[in-house]
């Protein structure tokens, strides 16, 4: 059962941010989900005036696959924590010139690509759909994208994240397709994640971080890892210093309708939703 931890604000770092430095009175959490475990212990502690626990997505020693990823237990252990909003960080592929790589991007729509994932909460027994028109908090987007521009990082407001299975990286003809869609970046993992955020009404955003052209520029070179992990390690401070900004300025407080997204969701008759 969960930890008697609460906090305020949950953190989901991806490839190459595997830590927040910036927490005081840390301490590492294990919690339990009726999913299983999550993907690492998470570490809790404060920052800007408030209550964090830091979640490294793939593991800080990175041995969990994008599709190996149990999103459900990763979500549903931040409910259990309290989070009232979801912050993630990941890194992604540009599919547009102007998107370069160390830029960020705070994208409000995706497409998915996967094949291979469970994406709901809901399900053997219990009917529900929410919305997910807007996918994406627009209060928690904008307070990062603040956030990044007050640093001086070179941001993009808005944008489409085509969310790939992976492990592979994209074939060209389907960096081109993609782009013709007028997608603008492209990643392994952050749907899902706003998906089950949004049945556990939790407001969630995501800080793309560009670290790559893909495989459609012909004047770049093909996305590699390597290539992920040099601009993400340069990037590295700016994405938590975004992230301590942002968390100094959400006001918990904030009307969010978010936190009641479930309320008009649920179609099956109440006697069989269990309390
Ligand atoms: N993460 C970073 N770069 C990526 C790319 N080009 N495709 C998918 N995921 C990525």
């Amino acid at each position: 059962m969960a930890t008697l931890e609460k906090i305020d604000i949950g953190i989901v770092g991806g490839s190459g941010f595997y830590n927040m430095e910036e927490l005081t009175d840390r301490r590492e959490v294990e919690v339990e989900t009726p999913y299983g475990k999550p993907s690492d212990s998470f570490l809790v502690g404060r920052l800007g005036g408030k209550t964090v626990a830091f979640l490294a997505r793939h593991n800080r020693k990175h041995h969990i696959l994008p599709t190996e990823l149990n999103f459900r237990a990763n979500i549903y252990a931040f409910k259990q924590l309290g989070a009232r909003y979801l912050i993630s960080a990941s890194a992604v592929g540009s599919l547009k010139e102007a998107y370069a790589p160390t830029h960020f991007v705070f994208p409000d729509q995706f497409i998915d690509r996967t094949r291979h994932r469970v994406d709901t909460f809901f399900g053997e027994g219990i009917v529900a759909h929410v919305s997910l028109a807007e996918p994406i908090c627009t209060y928690l987007q904008k307070t990062l994208y603040n956030a990044a521009r007050e640093i001086g990082v070179n941001t993009h407001l808005g944008g489409t994240y085509v969310n790939m299975e992976g492990p592979q990286f994209s074939t060209r003809a389907e960096s081109f397709m993609y782009r013709s869609w007028d997608a603008d970046v492209i990643g392994m993992t952050n749907l899902q994640e706003a998906k089950l955020a949004r049945e556990a009404e939790i407001p969630y955003a995501t800080i793309a971080m560009v670290t790559d052209y893909d495989c459609w520029h012909e004047e770049e070179e093909h996305v590699t890892v390597d290539m992920v992990v040099k601009i993400l390690r340069q990037n590295a401070e700016a994405a938590a210093a975004t992230i301590a900004k942002a968390v100094t300025l959400i006001d918990l407080d904030h009307v969010n309708p978010i936190h009641e997204a479930l309320k008009f969701s649920i179609l099956t008759q109440a006697e069989n939703v269990p309390a």
